[in-house]
């Protein structure tokens, strides 16, 4: 079982959408963020930091910055700010971009 099944039971099924992340199909519920769609998904790694390190969500509130991505073609844009929404596109952000 997924955490994404364990979080929305079968019920909450009927109730998903879809954006898009790196090519991938994410599915997501009407008010969640684009970060908490992608936790659920099981990706963890959001964004590559100027070091080269992998970064993902660390706060969840929009207070550090780790989990800034490009939504839309947006740059530097806090994933766990966004609500998400159907068709949405969104990429791993390199570095500063
Ligand atoms: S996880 Fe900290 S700002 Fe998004």
């Amino acid at each position: 079982m997924t955490a994404r099944e364990r979080r929305l039971g079968p019920a909450g099924r009927a109730e998903t959408f879809h954006f898009h992340f790196d090519g991938r199909e994410i599915p997501a519920r009407p008010g969640e963020t684009v970060g908490a769609a992608r936790l659920a998904a099981d990706i963890r790694f959001l964004r590559r930091a100027e070091d080269g390190g992998p970064r993902g969500l660390f706060c969840g509130i929009g207070v550090c910055w780790e989990c800034r991505c490009v939504i839309d073609g947006r740059p530097n844009t806090r994933a766990c700010t966004i609500e998400a929404k159907p068709g949405m596109t969104v990429r791993r952000q390199e570095g500063l971009a």
